[in-house]
């Protein structure tokens, strides 16, 4: 049995993309495998969480133990997560939730006809800005998946959405990316420290964010 400190812990993890329909047959989404997402749900709940997993479409099996719920879209997802919050100590938010939507949904599949189609989006809610306004004393953990300037535009989301910890990803490394077993991070925190991750699978990698977010959770409960 597993070291059981996250014992008292109620952990809510949001993993994979979200799915944005376009017609009842096309759609907008994203890479995310929801690997991490569920990584990080599975060792929570080894060591000893209570934990709520809130998945949007994935091909992973549900993982044992764990209430999970299943989601489609942004919209979705922000009110599975919102219907948790109350409940919840610890927020972990690796689900690549797309950030924009086509503004209709066409009723019927679109026709095949013009040369060119022009599809209008409107914006996602930002689940996690509006976690970052209701967290009190929870620590809420965010991801960050770049291709450039990762530490810069990490930083902004840490303060941005008023986080405790930025999980930074550069996607563009071998070993970093979707629907890889491995992973490569620098973790962010509120004081300024950055923590470099080398490259390690996403199980080990998963262990390290919930050793940091429970450390987050002491340091607070103490403050
Ligand atoms: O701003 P950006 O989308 O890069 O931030 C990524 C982080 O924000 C992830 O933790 C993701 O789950 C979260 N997010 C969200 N709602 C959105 C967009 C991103 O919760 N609409």
């Amino acid at each position: 049995l597993a070291r059981q400190d996250l014992a008292g812990e109620r952990i809510l993890v949001t993993a994979g993309p979200t799915l944005e329909e376009i017609d009842p047959v096309r759609f907008v989404s994203n890479h995310s495998s929801g690997k991490m997402g569920y990584a990080i749900a599975r060792a929570a709940r080894r060591r000893g969480a209570e934990v709520v997993l809130v998945a949007g479409p994935t091909c992973l099996d549900d993982p044992w133990g764990i209430e999970t719920v299943h989601v489609c879209s942004a919209a979705e997802m922000r009110d599975a997560v919102m219907a948790r919050v109350a409940a919840s100590t610890v927020i972990v938010k690796a689900a690549a939730v797309a950030d924009y939507r086509p503004k209709s949904r066409s009723a019927g599949k679109i026709k095949k006809s013009a040369d060119a189609l022009v599809l209008e989006l409107e914006k996602n809610p930002d689940i996690l800005s509006e976690l970052g306004g209701v967290k009190g004393d929870r620590v809420l953990v965010g991801f960050a998946a770049e291709t450039c300037e990762l530490v810069e535009n990490a930083r902004k989301k840490l303060a941005g959405k008023n986080l405790d910890m930025v999980v930074a990803n550069d996607i563009g490394q071998p070993g970093a990316g979707f629907h890889v077993d491995t992973n490569i991070a620098k973790l962010l925190y509120r004081d300024g420290r950055v923590e470099e991750l080398s490259l390690m699978g996403k199980d080990e990698m998963a262990a390290i964010i919930l050793d940091r977010a429970a450390e987050l959770r002491k340091l607070g409960m103490r403050g």
